[in-house]
C-alpha cells in the first residue's frame, strides 16, 4: 500500500499569506500543515509515501523529511509544474504507484477523531474499487457530494452540486485499487481545466466500484484552504492539546508507536527539539 500527500496548488483563497509560502508549510499551531495528513497517512500504517508539490516549493518538504529514514519510512519527492488537478497525482504518481493500491490525501486536510482508524482499516481492507469517506456538511455546495447506496456503495457523486442529493461531503482522503493510474489517464480535464478527483471516482462509480464510510460524529475535518478555517483547526488542535495533554499530528510519536523507530531514534528525534513543548512533549512520551 501506498500513500501520496498533494501539497501543491495555488492557493489563492489564503493571499497573502501563501503569496511566497507554500500552503501545506503554513503553521496549524506548532507544526506545519502537512504533519497532519501525513500523520493520517502513518497512523494508517503508510510507510512508502510520495509528496507532489510545485518545483519551488518541493524542495521546503525535501528539507523537512529528506529521506523519511529518520521516521523508519520511505519519501520520494515529484514536481507537479502547474495545478492541473487532483487527479494529476496519479499520473505524476505511476511509477511509485507501481501497480499497488494507493491511499491519497490533501497536503491541506487534518483529520482527528477515535475512530478515524478503524473506518480506515475499513477502507483499506477493500482490494477491489475506491473508497471515499462522508462527512455531514451543511454547505453542500462548496464541495464534492456523495449519495449512499446499499451495501456501503455509493449511489452518485457530483461536485459542488446546485441541487445535492445528499448532505454527505468528500473530505480529501481517498482509497484506490490499481486502476487508478489507468482511469485518470482517461479522464479530460474540466471546465476550470483540471483532472478532477470526482472525474476518477466517477467513473468507479460507473463500474459499480465506488464505496462510502462516513466519518462518524465525534471525527474532526479540517481543510485550511481558508484564513478562517486555518486558524479554527488551529484553535481546535490547540484545545485538545493542553486539555488531553496529547499531541495531534505528531508524526515522531507516531513512527514510535507504529515500531517504525525504535526509542533510541525517538530520543535523537527529539533532541534538536527541546526549546519547544512539542519537543518536550518527545522526551517524555511513555513506553
Ligand atoms: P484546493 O484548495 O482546491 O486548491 P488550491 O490549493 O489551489 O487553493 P485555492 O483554491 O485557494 O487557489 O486544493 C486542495 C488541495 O490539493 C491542496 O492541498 C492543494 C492540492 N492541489 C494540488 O496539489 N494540485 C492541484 O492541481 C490542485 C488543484 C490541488
Amino acid at each position: 500500500m501506498k500513500g501520496i500527500i498533494l501539497a501543491g496548488g495555488s492557493g489563492t483563497r489564503l493571499f497573502p499569506l501563501t503569496l511566497v509560502l507554500s500552503k501545506q508549510i503554513l503553521p496549524v499551531y506548532d507544526k506545519p500543515v502537512i504533519y497532519y495528513p501525513l500523520s493520517v497517512l502513518m497512523l494508517a500504517g503508510i510507510q512508502e509515501i510520495l509528496i507532489i508539490s510545485t518545483d519551488i516549493d518541493l524542495p521546503l518538504y525535501q528539507r523537512l523529511f529528506d529521506t523519511g529514514e529518520q521516521l523508519g519510512m520511505s519519501f520520494s519527492y515529484k514536481i507537479q509544474h502547474e495545478p492541473k488537478g487532483i487527479a494529476e497525482a496519479f499520473i505524476i504518481g505511476e511509477d511509485f504507484i507501481d501497480g499497488d493500491q494507493v491511499v491519497l490525501i490533501l497536503g491541506d486536510n487534518i483529520f482527528y477523531g477515535n475512530e478515524l482508524e478503524s473506518v480506515i482499516r475499513k477502507a483499506m481492507k477493500r482490494k477491489t474499487g475506491a473508497t471515499v469517506l462522508g462527512y455531514p456538511t451543511d454547505s453542500p455546495g462548496s464541495f464534492g457530494i456523495v449519495e449512499l447506496g446499499d451495501h456501503g456503495k455509493a449511489l452518485s457523486i457530483e461536485e459542488k452540486p446546485e441541487n445535492p442529493k445528499s448532505k454527505y461531503a468528500v473530505p480529501g482522503l481517498y482509497f484506490y485499487d490499481n486502476q487508478a493510474v489507468e482511469i485518470a489517464k482517461t479522464i479530460t480535464p474540466s471546465k476550470r481545466g483540471e483532472l478532477e478527483i470526482t472525474a476518477v471516482n466517477e467513473a468507479y462509480l460507473k463500474k459499480g466500484q465506488l464505496y462510502v464510510e462516513l466519518l462518524k460524529n465525534g471525527t474532526a475535518w479540517f481543510d485550511t484552504g481558508t484564513h478562517d478555517s486555518l486558524l479554527n483547526a488551529a484553535n481546535y488542535i490547540r484545545n485538545i492539546q493542553k486539555n488531553n495533554r496529547l499531541y495531534i499530528g505528531c508524526i515522531e510519536e507516531i513512527a514510535y508507536r507504529k515500531g517504525f523507530i525504535d526509542r533510541e531514534q525517538l530520543l535523537k528525534l527529539a533532541g534538536p527539539q527541546q526549546n519547544s513543548d512539542y519537543g518536550k512533549y518527545l522526551m517524555n512520551i511513555e513506553e
